[in-house]
């Protein structure tokens, strides 16, 4: 039986109609992607009017839960990592049931929170500010960390928990409150992890939980924002998206937090260890079916080495294991049938130009059209063949759009410029990754990419939880979750300066000079 599953504000379970605000605004069924027949849960989905009540709701426990030390904040994250351990097989199979995540990678995603968690829980007792020295006698300067405040956190689905306690974790432990909309077809595991968070004892309204559509939840935020109940966005999506929430939170002037797309490169070099290579370009392409952030867009390989790599990547592609993400498969099902439907599309830009490899059909897997060893019934979800397409050129659409999905393009390179131009043409910015032996080289990519992360001879997916995560041009705006880095999003500074000195002293005018003799010279 499907659970029902609705919003949650200030405490309250939000049914009907006129609670926190607002109407419910339709429901939906989270369907299980790898056998569509298994309801997951009914979603109740909430209007504009409860979103924005339950960023009034944040808005109005803020002043208290930043009142609350932050050692003791930092105790509710020690405790948040704990139950989250402890439920940690339980967390990972609603995941994979919901989302169609391999059961190991749903393991790792459910990892993710905990590292998250283990390294925040000592911000609790850090949250470090300074004493600075002032340029005038008798007086102190100091600088605070302050809580931004009410804090909305826009998640997407392909990392349902982890990525969004990137968010949560520290801005609850900085003494913001929270209001969170994850995506509706990932409702269960997102309340399955507020439930989880809420266990740590957070008091009512620090956290709260809306489920919504897209066109509910801008207009509410749109709402909050005008109410000046809402000091904060953080948002992972789609660049479209994030465009639009960047310029409404810049007309309040807002700098939102936004964790975008990427078509992510792979250049491979003629030095690079071509297993090693292969192996990172089939994870990173493949794994999560090609829906991560993070997911490989373009291999960009050395014209020398190009033959060679194709035909073992082809390989490894054509023998990777896909279907029932319960069992050992390298991918599952996509998502949901709107990335479903998607991947379709970006299927149709393929040109006659490109050579496809990788599997013995392209498109949706079915009795009719077939993958050779797929485990598990291909029919009973939304299983898409994977595809490797060769002979990408620089103006083919496969090449310039993030295809979120199991494709991956190649093309060939001649000079190391050449390649870093290639992997920064589409005008993304997120992970790029390079497989060389050359020190030389992979200080020459790092220096040259425009990506905010840089693997050598790795992957372009797996970043760790204590790293700065995020992107620049098409994949964000500069911002960084994760590791220290993350407190500016979630922090304001505070200068302070104390002039106990009895006077008035002023600054640049009032400052002691020592005399120098700035001629002097050694006779030696
Ligand atoms: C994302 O795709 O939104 O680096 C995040 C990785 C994961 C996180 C990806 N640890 O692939």
């Amino acid at each position: 039986m499907a659970s029902t599953i609705v919003s949650v504000v200030g405490g309250r379970a939000v049914k009907g109609d006129g609670e926190a605000g607002g109407a419910p605004a339709g429901t939906l069924t989270s369907v299980n992607p790898s056998r569509l027949t298994d309801q997951v849960a009914e979603v109740t989905l909430a209007s504009a009017g409860t979103f924005a009540a339950a960023c009034a709701a944040a808005k109005r426990a803020q002043p208290a839960w930043a009142d609350v030390p932050a050692p003791v904040r930092g105790r509710a994250i020690t405790a948040m990592g704990r139950i989250v351990e402890a439920n940690k097989e339980a967390l990972a199979r609603l995941v994979t049931r919901e989302l169609g995540k391999p059961y190991a990678e749903a393991l790792g995603e459910v990892q993710e929170i905990i590292d998250t968690c283990d390294f925040f829980l000592g911000e609790g007792r850090r949250l470090y500010g300074q004493t600075v020295p002032s340029e005038m006698p008798d007086k102190q300067l100091f600088t605070f960390r302050v809580p931004v405040g009410s804090v909305a956190v826009v998640t997407a689905g392909n990392f349902p928990v982890a990525v969004p306690s990137w968010y949560l974790v520290p801005a609850l432990v900085t003494g913001n409150t929270v209001v969170w909309k994850p995506a509706e077809y990932a409702a269960a595991s997102a309340m399955a992890l507020f439930e989880l968070l809420q266990a740590a004892g957070l008091p009512e309204g620090v956290l709260n939980i809306v489920l919504a559509d897209g066109a509910a939840t801008f207009a509410g935020l749109e709402q909050a924002l005008q109410a000046g109940t809402l000091d904060k966005i953080g948002f992972t999506g789609s660049t479209a998206v994030g465009a639009r929430i960047g310029e409404l939170a810049g007309r309040h002037l807002q700098s939102p937090c936004l964790e975008l797309g990427g078509k992510n490169p792979m250049v491979i070099t003629p030095s690079a260890d071509l297993e090693l290579a292969v192996e990172g370009a089939l994870f990173s392409g493949f794994g999560t079916a090609g829906q991560r952030c993070t997911s490989l867009g373009t291999v960009i390989v050395h014209e020398s080495v190009h033959d060679e790599f194709l035909a073992q990547f082809g390989a490894a592609v054509s023998a990777a294991a896909v279907g029932d993400p319960a069992q050992d498969v390298v991918y599952g099902p996509m998502l949901d049938q709107k990335f479903a439907t998607r991947f379709e599309e970006y299927l149709g830009w393929i040109q006659p130009h490109h050579k496809i490899l990788g599997s013995t059909g392209v498109g949706r897997v079915s009795a009719a059209n077939p993958r050779e060893g797929f485990v598990g019934d291909p029919e009973a979800g939304l299983f898409y063949h994977p595809v490797i397409v060769d002979g990408v050129q620089a103006g083919d659409a496969l090449f310039r759009q993030e295809t979120f999905g199991p494709i991956v393009g190649v093309m060939t390179y001649a000079r190391l410029a050449e390649a870093i131009e290639l992997a920064n043409a589409p005008g993304y910015g997120l992970s790029s990754s390079i497989y060389t032996d050359d020190p030389r080289e992979a200080f020459q990519f790092r220096r040259g990419v425009s990506a905010g992360m840089v693997s050598v001879n790795n992957s372009t997916s797996g970043a760790e939880a204590h790293l700065p995560f995020g992107g620049n041009g098409k994949s964000g705006n500069g911002s960084r979750q994760s590791g220290i880095w993350v407190l500016d999003q979630f922090t304001r500074w505070q200068a302070m300066n104390w002039d106990y000195s009895g006077r008035l002293q002023k600054a640049q005018m009032d400052v002691a000079e020592l005399t120098a003799d700035l001629d002097f010279r050694l006779t030696t």
